[in-house]
């Protein structure tokens, strides 16, 4: 496939890696400095462009590749307030493939989340809690994996209403710490705690690859697809 790459920071450079090694061509590299090459010909002519920048900028690399009829397979985090335009979009013959985290390991563990939550939604005396752990330069907070996992929590759990980062106000709240330290990739703990024990499940992402190899395999199931397309479509045994 001829893949281009919007943003080359980590992601784009471990992304890079894992196409090349499957047989993909990198026709484009758009990042902060050569915005025009969203007009360049290599950028029409590519597949699929996977993007992964910064919150603020990811709407405008959508709206750009739709321009050029160009798929996206996008990463960004922190840019949600825009989906109902990207659905849109999408209705209206464009393709976008979004997940909040691309790696296997995190969707198995959305699928343990989920489980997890319809039984404790029958266990009151538990009290719920999540923190979540990355390194000091992600710009977004909570993580978008973070918030993937309290939203499928508040859908199973009834006694609580919302999420709050940090100390909460009532008791329908599941409050979120979210630490930045060192270089840590991304580490994800819910708890569930009563006064005779706690359980724990968590996700401890050892490096990048795990979420690099998921966006290409991404990639490569947009390909020939329209419409708006998330994990569940890709692994819908996890569903
Ligand atoms: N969904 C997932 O599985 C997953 C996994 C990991 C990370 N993420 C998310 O992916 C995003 C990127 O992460 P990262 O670790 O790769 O960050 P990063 O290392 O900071 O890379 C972002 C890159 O985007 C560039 N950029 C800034 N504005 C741009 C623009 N207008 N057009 C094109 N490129 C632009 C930046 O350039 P400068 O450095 O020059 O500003 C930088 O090279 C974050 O939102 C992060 O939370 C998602």
């Amino acid at each position: 496939m001829k893949i281009a790459l919007i943003g080359y920071g980590k992601m784009g450079h471990a992304i890079e890696e894992i196409a090349l090694s499957r047989g993909h061509h990198i026709v484009c590299k758009i990042d902060k400095d050569n915005q025009k090459d969203f007009e360049s010909e290599a950028f029409r002519n590519a597949d699929v462009a996977i993007e992964f920048t910064t919150p603020t900028v990811a709407i405008q690399n959508y709206r750009r590749s739709f321009a050029a009829d160009v798929p996206v397979v996008s990463g960004t985090t922190g840019w949600l307030k825009h989906l109902p335009e990207i659905k849109d979009a999408c209705k209206n013959g464009h393709t976008f493939f979004y997940a909040s985290n691309f790696s296997l390991g995190v969707n198995i563990f959305f699928a343990l989340n989920r489980y997890l939550a319809k039984i404790m939604d029958q266990f009151p005396a538990y009290d719920i809690h999540m923190e979540e752990v990355h390194h000091i330069h992600k710009l977004d907070h909570p993580s978008g994996t973070a918030l993937t996992l309290v939203n499928d929590i508040l859908k199973e759990i009834n006694r609580k209403d919302s999420w709050i980062e940090g100390k909460r106000d009532s008791d329908k709240q599941i409050e979120i710490n979210a630490i930045r330290k060192d270089e840590v990739p991304g580490i994800h703990s819910v708890s569930y705690e009563s006064e005779v024990d706690s359980i724990t499940i968590t996700h401890d992402a050892k490096n990048r690859k795990g979420f690099a190899l998921g966006a290409v395999i991404a990639a490569e199931f947009t390909y020939g697809k329209k419409g708006f397309l998330t994990m569940q479509d890709m692994l819908p045994f996890l569903k």
